[in-house]
């Protein structure tokens, strides 16, 4: 029985570890493992801007490109970066000692951080932070408080500010509502600054979108090949379940 307890417990503190970390409400995504072009634009935003710090070493390049439709010359051309070749895993030259010294905390691979954090938890904490002199990078996170990561993206976005407290924050979350027309959410905590960002928010919630469906596929690559394989079975088990059919109807025609 003892055993029984330890091991639903084990099971349940992924989830108990994640619901205490934050009260912070979390945005919803639903990632689209098919919609290559939107995996494309993610790959390209991810070496652009996350590759000087976060690692995938568990994925290559050119499985990457394969997966995603891209030309392995036009990926070496435009998306590597450094000094890898297409064949090479995607690795970064930063030191993991050095980065903790800078940041407070080392860069994390980001090959599963998909399923470590879910997708939700991924669009919800790149779309959090805000301005906070009081910070080493003057930025802070609503998801993930006194987060030692930089606000990379603040040129997109626009620098945000927080206008409501942390226990308002954490309770109302950012959501506010979102105008169709210019794409532009009112009544939120946190406010963009005008003219500071090169998108509005729609185009920064898109391209947010695009990262985490890309960082989704990585976490799993395997599971397109899988979804496609569980068509074709289903369609061969149908067919076979039609001949079987037959096939009985013919027998049973002799013995009756
Ligand atoms: C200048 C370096 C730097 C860049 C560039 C950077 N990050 Fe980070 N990131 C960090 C550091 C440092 C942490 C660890 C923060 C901590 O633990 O306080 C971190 C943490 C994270 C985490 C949380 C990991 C976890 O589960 O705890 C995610 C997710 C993440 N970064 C995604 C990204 C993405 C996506 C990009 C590109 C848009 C990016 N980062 C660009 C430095 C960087």
């Amino acid at each position: 029985m003892k055993k029984y307890l330890i091991a639903l417990l084990l099971v349940l503190m992924p989830a108990v570890v994640q619901a205490a970390a934050s009260p912070y409400p979390l945005d919803k995504m639903k990632p689209n493992l098919r919609d290559q072009e939107s995996l494309q634009r993610g790959m390209a935003l991810f070496v652009n801007r996350c590759m000087g710090c976060h690692s995938m070493e568990y994925q290559r390049f050119a499985r990457t490109a394969d997966d995603l439709g891209l030309p392995h010359d036009l990926v070496e051309d435009y998306l590597i970066l450094g000094e890898h070749k297409i064949n090479d895993l995607m690795t970064i030259s930063m030191d993991k000692g050095d980065a903790a010294g800078w940041f407070g905390a080392p860069p994390p691979d980001l090959t599963l951080s998909a399923r470590l954090r879910g997708t939700d938890w991924l669009y919800t904490y790149l779309r959090s932070f805000y301005r906070d002199e009081a910070r080493p990078w003057g930025v802070n996170n609503a998801l993930f408080a006194d987060v030692g990561m930089p606000n990379v993206l603040e040129d997109l976005q626009g620098a945000v500010v927080n206008n409501c407290t942390i226990d308002e924050l954490m309770e109302r979350g950012n959501r506010g509502t979102l105008d169709p027309l210019t794409g532009n959410r009112s009544g939120q905590c946190m406010t963009v600054q005008a003219n500071t960002g090169s998108m509005n928010s729609a185009e920064f919630d898109r391209a947010i979108y695009d990262l985490v469906n890309y960082m989704a596929y990585v976490g799993e690559p395997s599971r397109l090949q899988s979804e496609r394989i569980g068509t074709f079975v289903l369609i061969f088990l149908a067919i076979f379940t039609f001949v079987a059919y037959l096939l009985k109807r013919e027998f049973w025609r002799d013995i009756h």
